[in-house]
């Protein structure tokens, strides 16, 4: 932080190009654009896909708002399709009874921390000539077949602070191609390809780098940090395994999953969470809604599975911070309501 300082250098220069290599390498892709959020992320990528008016976007009804507001932006349509309830990702039989000759993309989310079903919305994808950009805003270093580059069109990350890893805010788009990290690099800053010669009307999305130089050093420690949280959740899930109201989260085959949330489904999850919370324990319900229910976009989806987990998910906390002994006293206290 002090040599960015030190530096002058506080915006795009060497240590935003340092980040983004490390980025690059860590997530499996040859191409990292940083910017300044995960939303901004989704923004760029829609446009440098030249995504936009008559087009529709195929997105889980169950997720962080910002993975629908990208179509909007560019005037595009969102289709919500239920999820999968053990996994809570993208059912891949939904998304394909959406498509229509209208389907441009599909935005499947590793939600949690856990990948998506990969093979199944890659193949649906392939066949019907769709882009996948997958929102992994939530699972940096998640893996499908032991890799982090899960084969789509591009890639979008979050580093807000609730994030694995974090740079107070900020965001990137990762990607094979190099013409659409180009892209997505003039749309990040302002459509400037050099002085006063502008591409497109592009954002002033960029990451600055103070913030940059704080994603090194998370990165650094990020295989440590997921290290403690799949631990943690593995504590857990042997100490609630006796707990007939609760079903812990699994770990889907072929992937690996880095624990942003540990999200249990519970009986009687609105007075589980009010007990909780007069321990003071962090628990908290990711999402209450399903998004097409929301007034915001007040659309039509039969999203079945949906509607049942916005009652009954509720996340426990598994962050790094949290001691083996809190572990202990967080499945004690769901034992106790229970009781
Ligand atoms: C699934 C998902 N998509 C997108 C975002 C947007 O990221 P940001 O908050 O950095 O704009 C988030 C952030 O919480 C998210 O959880």
């Amino acid at each position: 932080m002090q040599k960015v300082l030190e530096s002058g250098k506080l915006t795009a220069g060497p240590f935003v190009e340092q980040f983004e290599k490390e980025l690059a390498h860590y997530c499996s892709y040859p191409h990292a654009v940083a910017v300044s959020s995960g939303t901004a992320a989704l923004h760029v990528i829609f446009h440098a896909l030249g995504i936009g008016p008559g087009d529709q976007v195929i997105v889980p009804d169950f997720t962080f708002i910002a993975t629908a507001n990208a179509a909007r932006y560019v005037g595009a349509n969102n289709v919500f399709v239920d999820v999968d309830p053990d996994f809570f990702t993208m059912d891949p039989h939904a998304l394909e009874a959406a498509i229509t000759s209208q389907t441009k993309a599909i935005v499947p989310v590793s939600l949690y921390g856990q990948a998506y079903d990969v093979d199944e919305i890659s193949k649906i994808a392939k066949e019907h000539d769709l882009l996948v950009i997958s929102d992994n805003a939530q699972s940096i270093g998640a893996k499908w077949k032991s890799n982090a580059n899960l084969g789509d069109a591009a890639q979008i990350q979050s580093f807000y602070p609730t994030k694995n890893m974090t740079t107070g805010e900020g965001g990137a788009i990762l990607t094979d191609s190099s013409d659409l990290a180009e892209k997505c690099r003039l749309w990040r800053n302002i459509g400037q390809r050099k002085p006063y010669d502008y591409a497109c009307a592009g954002y002033n999305y960029r990451l600055p780098a103070v913030n940059c130089a704080m994603g090194s050093a998370q990165l650094q420690k990020l295989p440590k940090f997921t290290e403690a949280r799949r631990k943690n959740a593995r504590i857990l899930n042997d100490l609630l395994s006796s707990v007939p109201q609760i079903q812990t989260p699994t770990e889907r085959e072929h992937a690996f999953h880095v624990f942003n949330q540990y999200t249990v489904k519970a009986e009687n999850r609105d007075a589980l969470w009010e007990h909780l919370k007069k321990k003071e324990i962090g628990a908290n319900v990711y999402y209450p809604h399903p998004l097409h229910s929301l007034a915001t976009f007040n659309a039509n989806a039969q999203t079945p599975i949906t509607e049942k987990l916005c009652q009954t998910v509720l996340s426990l906390p598994v962050h790094p911070s949290v001691t083996e002994a809190q572990i202990q006293e967080i499945a004690e206290a769901v034992k106790s309501f229970y009781r």
